[in-house]
């Protein structure tokens, strides 16, 4: 008792000194008690089974979660299997580079017939996108475009859109069937989930017609994604704030890292761990005139190595995204009539050099 009554001041005054002499304890700890909890946590989680069965109920709470956060979780998606796809993933990328280049896409690999889908290797000349990158689309066949079509050059892109994709032909056989099995059942059941949510926002908002402007979806892609750890870049960045434009499904498996703008602050965003991810970009928002909001988001560089498949679904190429659901010109409207316009003027500022122009 007498030395528990004679150490007690001291251990107090030594706490205080030691929390006066940490100030960023201080600046950063401190204040972060005093903030609520992370609103994200309140964003809505839907299994597969109701995003599916797709109640009004369902619906309701979908939008209220896309209009307050811009996101939403799916979990319990049967058959699928995230850690199957984390392995695979990883063994893809611990291919050798040379296995890797000979699927790499025309901008870094001249000659290439493929020039959307396929492999982008790290560059690391580029301060903030330091990743490795592969790209799965919808497609195994080529498309010929056709000659009738009045603007030659649009054509051209509806067949980037539709470009075949490349598959690894590592030298071994099992590995490479895995991987196509793994990842063609990946982007499957992402395509699956992405209709459910457009049909979900679409009868939620009383225009189920919304889906009809994604029957095509051939510029949808399946981005396998590796950030490498970067010593001393605590901090930094490895995707810019920015919204997306269409709707995302994402893989963000254990991994931290993303984080969303809610209120004036960027909050992290509960990893997807065995489900996904749900959010919408701005031409989604326009065409629902703003009843889902996309939300700005961004990725930290985190310090171990980090993965993450994004699916983007996108609209078809012919859709009409001059008009909003109730008839109102939209924002993309006032320069294209259909998507595959828009995003030919999109894409070489998210992926410069890819349709060959120098930056
Ligand atoms: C998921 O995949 C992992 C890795 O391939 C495997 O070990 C596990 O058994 C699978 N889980 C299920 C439920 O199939």
């Amino acid at each position: 008792m007498e030395l528990t009554k004679a150490l007690l001041p001291t251990s107090v005054t030594l706490l205080a000194a030691l929390l006066l002499s940490q100030t960023s304890f201080f600046t950063h700890r401190i204040p972060s008690l005093f903030k609520p909890s992370n609103p994200l946590h309140d964003a809505a989680v839907i299994s597969y089974a109701e995003l599916t069965e797709n109640a009004p109920a369902t619906q309701q709470r979908l939008l209220s979660s896309m209009s307050e956060y811009g996101l939403f979780f799916i979990n319990q998606v049967p058959s699928y299997n995230a850690s199957q796809e984390l392995a695979t993933l990883r063994s893809f990328f611990a291919l050798p580079l040379d296995t890797k280049m000979e699927l790499a896409v025309r901008k870094y690999r001249p000659g290439q017939r493929n020039v959307y889908r396929g492999y982008g290797p790290l560059v690391s000349a580029t301060a903030t996108q330091y990743k490795e990158m592969f790209n799965i689309g919808p497609h195994e066949t080529d498309y010929k475009p056709s000659s009738v079509d009045s603007d030659g050059s649009l054509e051209q892109f509806r067949a980037i859109g539709r470009e075949r994709n490349v598959w690894p032909g590592s030298g071994d056989d099992a590995f490479d069937r895995h991987f196509r099995d793994v990842f063609s059942r990946g982007f499957a059941t992402r395509r699956m989930l992405a209709q459910a949510v457009v049909r979900c926002i679409g009868e939620g908002l009383g225009h189920p017609e919304l889906e009809e402007r994604f029957t095509e979806h051939e510029f949808s892609t399946l981005g396998l994604r590796r950030y490498p750890a970067r010593g001393g870049a605590a901090g930094r960045l490895t995707e810019l704030e920015h919204e997306d434009s269409t709707v995302t499904i994402l893989s963000t498996f254990q991994n931290p890292g993303l984080e969303a703008l809610y209120g004036a602050d960027y909050w992290d965003v509960p990893p997807s761990g065995e489900g996904f991810v749900v959010n919408i970009g701005t031409l989604i928002a326009d065409i629902t005139d703003g009843r889902v909001k996309a939300v700005r988001h961004r990725v930290r560089q985190i310090e171990k190595e980090r993965f993450s498949i994004p699916f983007f679904f996108n609209p078809s190429f012919d859709a009409d995204i001059g008009t909003s659901l109730t008839g109102r010109r939209t924002r993309a409207g006032e320069r294209h009539r259909i998507f595959g316009e828009w995003m030919r003027e999109y894409l070489p500022g998210v992926e410069p050099g890819l349709l060959g122009k120098t930056p």
